[in-house]
C-alpha cells in the first residue's frame, strides 16, 4: 500500500511490481474489478489533458469510484484561495483522494504538515518535474511487448530539459536496472539532471540497436522566450520518420506520451505504422491507473 504517489523516485521495487501485475490483470481480465464505491476522489487539473484526465476518470469508474472533477476555472483559487486550503476543504467534505496536474513543479512541496492526515494525492503531472502514472504505463507497455527489461535498449529523444514523463521513467528505469537507457536531444535541451542513463545529441548515435525509441512532443508552451528554437533544424536532426528509424533494431517499438504534433516530432507514417504501441500505451493507461487507485486506497 502506498500513502501517495508523487514521484517514481524510490519506488519499491515491489511496489512497481504489483502495479505492473495489476494493471495487466485487469487488461487480460484475470481478476474481477474490485469496487471502492463507498470511497470519494476529486481530479484537479489546473493543465489541459486529454489521456490523462480521462483514463483516471474510465479507471475511477471501472472500480466503482466516484471521481469527481473540480471545474478550475470557477474553483476559489481564482479568488486567491491557496491549494493547501482547496485539499483542505475538499478533505473536510469527504474526499479521501485527490489527483493534481499542475504547471508548479513544486506544488507539492511543503504540503506534508498541513496535508489532511487521511487525503491521499496523486500527481498527474507537476510542472516541469514528474509524472509517475506516464512512466508507469509506459513500462508496462514495454513489458508487455518485450520480455527481458533489464537488458533492453531504450532510447528516448526529444525535449528533455522541460519533460516530466522523462524523469519519472528514469527512476523507474533505475529501481528496474535498465543497463541502457540513452537520452537524446540538442544541446539546449539537454537535461539540467540525469537521474538515470547516458546523454547524446545524436539521433543515429542514441537509437542505435534500440529495442524502444521513447518520443516526446515538441512543448511549445515550455519553450522560453529566450531558448533559439528551429523546428525545421529540429526535424532535420531529431525528428523520428522512416529512415531515422532504421537506426533502431527492425523490431523495435515506438512510443509517445502525446499529445503528437503530427509530422513534427514523429512523422505520420511512424505514428500510424506496425512499429507504434502510442495507442496501446493510452489503452494500458486505464489498467495502471486502476492499479494505482487500488494500491492506494486498498
Ligand atoms: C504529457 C504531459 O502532459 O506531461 N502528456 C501526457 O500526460 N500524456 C506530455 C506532454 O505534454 O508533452
Amino acid at each position: 500500500m502506498i500513502q501517495h504517489l508523487l514521484t517514481t523516485r524510490g519506488l519499491p521495487s515491489h511496489t512497481l511490481t504489483t502495479l505492473i501485475e495489476r494493471a495487466t490483470a485487469f487488461k487480460n481480465q484475470n481478476t474481477h474489478y474490485p469496487s471502492f464505491s463507498k470511497h470519494r476522489a476529486a481530479s484537479l487539473f489546473y493543465e489541459p489533458s486529454t489521456r490523462t484526465f480521462m483514463s483516471f476518470t474510465l479507471a475511477a469508474s471501472h472500480l466503482s469510484l466516484p471521481l469527481i472533477p473540480l471545474n478550475m476555472q470557477y474553483s476559489s483559487e481564482k479568488k486567491g484561495e491557496a491549494f493547501i486550503d482547496t485539499l483542505q476543504n475538499l478533505s473536510a467534505m469527504g474526499i479521501e483522494l485527490c489527483v493534481v496536474r499542475h504547471p508548479d513543479s513544486h506544488i507539492f512541496n511543503h504540503l506534508s504538515s498541513n496535508l489532511p492526515a487521511h487525503l491521499h494525492l496523486i500527481n498527474a503531472g507537476d510542472g516541469q518535474h514528474e509524472h509517475p502514472s506516464q512512466a508507469l504505463l509506459d513500462l508496462m507497455t514495454i513489458q508487455e511487448a518485450k520480455s527481458h527489461l533489464t537488458d533492453l535498449r531504450i532510447a528516448i529523444v526529444g525535449n528533455l530539459k522541460h519533460s516530466r514523463v522523462t524523469h519519472s521513467f528514469q527512476h523507474l528505469c533505475a529501481t528496474v536496472g535498465i543497463k541502457h537507457l540513452t537520452l537524446i536531444a540538442p544541446p539546449i535541451w539537454q537535461p539540467a539532471q540525469l537521474h538515470h542513463g547516458q546523454t547524446t545529441d545524436s539521433l543515429a548515435e542514441g537509437l542505435k540497436d534500440a529495442d524502444v525509441v521513447m518520443v516526446l512532443r515538441i512543448q511549445q508552451e515550455r519553450l522560453s522566450a529566450n531558448e533559439r528554437f528551429s523546428i525545421e533544424a529540429y526535424q532535420t536532426h531529431y525528428q523520428l520518420n522512416a529512415k531515422t528509424l532504421k537506426y533502431a533494431k527492425p523490431d523495435a517499438i515506438v512510443l509517445h506520451p502525446g499529445p503528437i504534433n503530427r509530422n513534427i516530432e514523429i512523422t505520420n507514417e511512424v505514428t500510424d505504422g506496425p512499429q507504434s504501441y502510442i495507442l496501446k500505451q493510452v489503452q494500458n493507461g486505464v489498467f495502471m491507473r486502476m492499479a494505482i487507485l487500488e494500491e492506494i486506497l486498498k
